[in-house]
C-alpha cells in the first residue's frame, strides 16, 4: 500500500507493507532516522513523534493510520542550523550519553513545554515516565528540562 502523509510540513509518500508501523514508514520509507527502534512495544519512548499534534509511540501506530495526516518528528524541531531550545538544553546540561534515547526524550520534553512552560518536578517526572534511558540516571535529563524551561520563560 502507498501511504501519503505530511511530515514536518512536507507531503511525502512511500510504499509499505500493510502491517508496517509508522516508525518503519519514517525510517525505511522516508529516511528519517531520528525516531529510534528500541523496544517496538511501546515501553521505551525512543520512537516518539507527534501525530496530528498528539504524542505517540510510532512503533505502536500503523503506517496506514498516518494516511493524509500530519506527523512531526524530532527532525522538525530544528530551525535551519539552529537547534531547538530543548535540543540545546540537552547538550548544555550534559543530558546525552550514548544518545539512543535522546530523540524520544527531546520530543517528549518539547511536547511538555509546549503545554506547560513552568512544569513542577513532579510534572516533569510524570511527563518523562514513558521514556527509558539506560545511561544518564535521569537527573541530567531533568536538569535539561529545567534549563529549557528557564530559557523559554526568559524569552517572554
Ligand atoms: S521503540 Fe517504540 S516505545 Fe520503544
Ligand atoms: S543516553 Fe544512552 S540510553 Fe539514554
Amino acid at each position: 500500500m502507498v501511504v501519503r502523509t505530511r511530515v514536518n510540513g512536507e507531503w511525502r509518500e512511500a510504499e509499505v507493507w500493510p502491517g508496517s508501523s509508522l516508525l518503519s514508514l519514517l525510517r525505511d520509507g522516508f529516511g528519517l532516522y531520528g525516531a529510534k527502534n528500541a523496544c517496538e512495544q511501546g515501553e521505551c519512548g525512543s520512537c516518539s513523534v507527534w501525530l496530528d499534534g498528539a504524542l505517540v509511540c510510532s512503533c505502536l501506530v500503523l503506517a496506514g493510520q498516518a494516511q493524509e495526516r500530519e506527523v512531526r518528528t524530532v527532525e522538525g524541531l530544528r530551525d535551519g542550523t539552529q537547534l531547538h531550545n530543548v535540543q540545546q538544553a540537552f547538550v548544555d546540561a550534559g543530558a546525552v550519553q550514548c544518545g539512543f534515547c535522546t530523540p524520544g526524550f527531546v520530543v517528549a520534553v518539547a511536547d511538555l513545554l509546549e503545554k506547560d512552560r513552568n512544569p513542577s518536578s513532579v510534572t516533569i517526572r510524570e511527563a518523562l515516565s514513558g521514556n527509558l534511558c539506560r545511561c544518564t540516571g535521569y537527573q541530567k535529563i531533568v536538569d535539561a528540562v529545567n534549563l529549557a524551561a528557564t530559557r523559554l520563560q526568559a524569552r517572554t
